[in-house]
């Protein structure tokens, strides 16, 4: 990639007002640069998080539920209206662009900046939805100005971050591609079919197997994302660059007994799977420091078959997630757990079966899109600091394709993945701005 200009838009018109709900100021032009329209973006984000919302307040849409598809076409709709042109692909991920913007630029790779909508059960109301609409805004507000750049600006909305279907689904496609075959097989962490599902969303599955992005199709990525832990906030900084993101890796580890009777069967010599996943379960915390003091690993599903009360479990699932900022760690993290597995199904007379994903590799994020966020920072007169991710994003899929950064801004409490996942309004917009400063620098 040719050196990024560490310079951003100066002068222009100077307009500038006291924000309103955001509570910044919005400047479009002058030493700041051009910034977002902050109570536009602030009320889209509310208007996102009507979607799924649930009785506590939480966020239920996983990828294709109706409440992920009515935010979609919400979304959609929204880009319109501004005068944007929408392009979904095979497998929903979403691409906006400004044809005005792109006049004569056809030869260009493209900047993509975007994250994702759909969320974890129970989920928050910024994480994926901040730059998925920051990003909407930026390119919004480049349309608006008809900012002359060197290549397009797109915003993009990736399919399935959280991985109900496959870790960051979406751009897993765009950066691996999967085959008709793969997608048949793909079940939901919810249980259903991906094919099903996906049929009833008006998708097909050839189309889904045709998504991908060549090496060299892109410029250059950058995503807003929340923190998702207590960093900034602790260190009262408001910016956060991105270093790296970790791999990620997981799957289903089957524990298959025996059925019997819960009242007749005597407790010694039962084969009963939920003992065995449980006593699993608690073996693996001691695991992760194992390979590394940044290692983690969970099981948040816990599946009894066939779930009766007065029924010993024949089978039980239970699917893990495992993290480490080095690759080969998650890989030896996985090893450890499938001989824990196996030792613990022996004691038991039982069968283990597992189903690991492929590992999503770490990815060291680019010293040159990292220098554009710093650079952006710096002209808006925000504080900056680097910082690893221990959260999984669609950008470690794209760094693999193109020079890719992130920048995040601070979580309350670090409160992440449920209803408490909060960033103030002012936090919200320094991200839009930080973001908008640096696909400029991208693009310029
Ligand atoms: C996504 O938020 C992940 O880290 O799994
Ligand atoms: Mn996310
Ligand atoms: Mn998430």
């Amino acid at each position: 990639m040719a050196a990024l200009p560490r310079l951003g838009r100066r002068g222009g018109l100077h307009r500038s007002r006291e924000g309103g709900s955001s509570g910044v100021e919005v400047t479009d032009g002058g030493e700041r640069g051009l910034t977002v329209d902050g109570d536009r973006l602030v009320a889209d984000l509310e208007r996102l998080a009507e979607f799924g919302v649930n009785e506590a307040g939480g966020i239920d849409r996983t990828s294709f539920s109706a409440a992920d598809l009515a935010a979609r076409q919400w979304l959609i709709a929204r880009c319109e209206e501004a005068g944007l042109e929408v392009a979904v692909d095979g497998i929903g991920n979403i691409v906006v662009s400004s044809p005005d913007l792109e006049a004569g630029l056809a030869d260009q790779a493209p900047v993509w900046t975007g994250s994702h909508i759909d969320a974890v059960p129970n989920g928050g109301r910024f994480d994926g939805p901040l730059g998925s609409l920051a990003a909407i805004e930026c390119l919004r507000r480049l349309h608006e100005e008809r900012v002359p750049l060197a290549r397009p600006v797109r915003a993009v909305v990736y399919t399935d971050e959280e991985g109900n279907y496959a870790h960051l689904f979406g751009s897993s496609a765009l950066t691996r591609g999967f085959s008709v075959a793969e997608l048949s097989n793909l079940v939901g962490r919810d249980g259903d079919r991906f094919a099903d599902t996906f049929a009833a969303s008006g998708g097909d599955l050839d189309a889904a197997a045709e998504v991908r992005l060549a090496p060299g199709a892109l410029h250059a990525t950058v995503e807003l994302h929340i923190e998702q832990g207590p960093l900034l906030e602790r260190q009262g900084i408001q910016i956060g660059v991105v270093t790296g993101i970790v791999a990620i890796g997981g799957g289903a580890v089957r524990f298959t007994g025996q059925a019997d009777h819960a009242g007749t069967t005597p407790m010694i010599g039962r084969r009963d799977s939920v003992v065995a996943a449980a006593e699993f379960i608690t073996l693996l915390p001691a695991l992760a420091p194992r390979v590394g003091p940044a290692a983690v690993v969970t099981t948040g599903i816990v599946r009894a078959e066939p779930g009766g009360s007065n029924v010993i479990a024949e089978a039980a699932e239970v699917v893990v997630d495992y993290r480490d900022p080095s690759t080969d760690n998650a890989r030896e993290l996985e090893a450890l757990i499938a001989a824990v597995a196996d030792e613990v199904a022996s004691r038991h007379g039982s069968r283990v079966e597992t189903h690991w994903e492929d590992i999503v590799p770490a990815a060291p994020l680019h010293s040159e899109v990292r220098d554009a966020i710093r650079a952006s920072a710096e002209q808006l007169g925000y504080s900056s600091v680097d910082i690893a991710s221990g959260a999984g994003h669609d950008s470690q899929n794209l760094a693999t394709l193109a020079p890719t950064g992130m920048i995040f801004v601070p979580s309350t409490g670090g409160r992440s993945h449920s209803p408490a996942e909060h960033t103030p309004w002012p936090d919200v917009v320094r991200g839009a701005d930080t973001l908008l400063g640096t696909v400029i620098r991208l693009a310029s």
